[in-house]
């Protein structure tokens, strides 16, 4: 499918993501982007700069109402489906979170079904695998959730079922889809939902206050951090390709540890404070692992992806954005 004179819909288009995909989606000169959003967690501030544009409509709507998706996708030829609670969310509020990721992920494919829509581009999670143990973790990959923290276990098990509601559409209805699962987005439009990008944002505001940097146990903790517009790029790829009923893993293949984090954040900002190491009670994790080596050569091989921005650009990018008026203001 061409993004060019194309028209697109993507459900929670408030989000960080949302907001990214339609920025490439303008500049690959899309002919009108739908942003639906009910703005239960995403505000009308994160996309000012997007609304005012002539080829951005924006729809309060709910995607558990599906009649509102039916109105909204009036000639749409392709959704991204963003709308869903990360796990943080998703542990404070289970009955909507779940409720959202899952109903909402079949209604947004029965109303594709029904609108005649193309594709759908589903944005999953490398949380889906849980804790694997295997040395390169790629698709086929098995899932083990035994051990994870509930909300994030059932975060994995709510995009493990919209990714399979997708198969099951392509193959009983023809619609076709594409799960992307992303690792740790991380970028600007940061907003404070998601466990581990927010650690970054953190050390940041500790650093500008000049408070010495918190790190949790020895900070060997490792994430696959990925920028915002890769995974956005990544998004504009799949809709385009021909390909269709597939599950991509969408990160960098390297792991940062915590440590190296706090590093990278401290030459950018010129400090050098001693790190404090001290895990905070209670807090809500994603799986932590000191190992984490993601499997990039499917999506590069079947869609020709792979991410352009550094981990140490991608973080400049971010505190630049984050010393705005509007970075300040989340
Ligand atoms: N941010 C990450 O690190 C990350 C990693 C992996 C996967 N994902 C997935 O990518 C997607 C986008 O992530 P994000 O960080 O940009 O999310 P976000 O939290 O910024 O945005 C989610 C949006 O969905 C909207 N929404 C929630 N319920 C809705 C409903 N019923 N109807 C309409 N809109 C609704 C919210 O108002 C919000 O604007 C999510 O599905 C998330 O699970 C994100």
């Amino acid at each position: 499918m061409k993004i060019k004179g194309g028209k697109f819909l993507i459900t929670g288009g408030a989000s960080m993501i949302g907001a990214h995909i339609t920025e490439q989606l303008l500049a690959a000169d899309a002919r009108k982007i739908v942003l639906l959003d009910n703005y239960s967690l995403g505000s009308p501030e994160g996309i000012s700069d997007l609304v005012g544009n002539p080829r951005v409509k924006f729809v309060r709507g709910d995607i558990l109402r599906v009649n509102e998706l039916f109105d909204s996708l009036d000639g749409v030829d392709g959704v991204f489906a963003a709308a869903g609670f990360l796990t943080l969310p998703l542990t404070q509020n289970p009955g909507l979170g779940v409720a959202v990721n899952v109903q909402g992920m079949m209604n947004v494919f029965e109303a594709c079904r029904y609108r005649g829509v193309k594709k759908v581009i589903f944005s999953s999670s490398i949380a889906v695998y849980g804790e694997p143990t295997v040395d390169l973790i790629d698709e086929a990959t098995p899932w083990t959730w035994s051990k994870l923290q509930p909300g994030a276990a059932l975060y994995a098990g709510s995009k493990i079922m919209g990714e399979n509601l997708g198969k099951l559409y392509h193959d009983r209805h023809g619609v076709h889809s594409i799960s992307l699962r992303y690792s740790s987005v991380y970028g600007e439009r940061q907003h404070l939902r998601a466990v581990n990008s927010v650690y970054i944002v953190d050390t940041y505001d500790r650093l500008k206050r000049g408070e010495r940097p918190m790190i949790p146990d020895d900070g060997l903790e490792v994430h696959d951090y990925i920028h915002v517009a890769d995974v956005a790029r990544a998004n504009l790829m799949a809709m385009e390709s021909d390909v269709s009923r597939e599950s991509f893993n969408v990160a960098t293949g390297t792991a940062t540890t915590l440590n190296r984090l706090v590093e990278i954040v401290q030459e950018i900002t010129g400090t050098n404070l001693k790190p404090e190491y001290k895990t905070p009670p209670g807090k809500i994790r994603a799986a932590v692992s000191t190992k984490l080596d993601f499997s990039i050569e499917k999506i590069e091989r079947m869609i020709g992806w792979k991410p352009q921005i550094s981990f140490e650009d991608g973080i400049r990018r971010m505190i630049k954005w984050r010393e705005t008026e509007r970075g300040n203001a989340v």
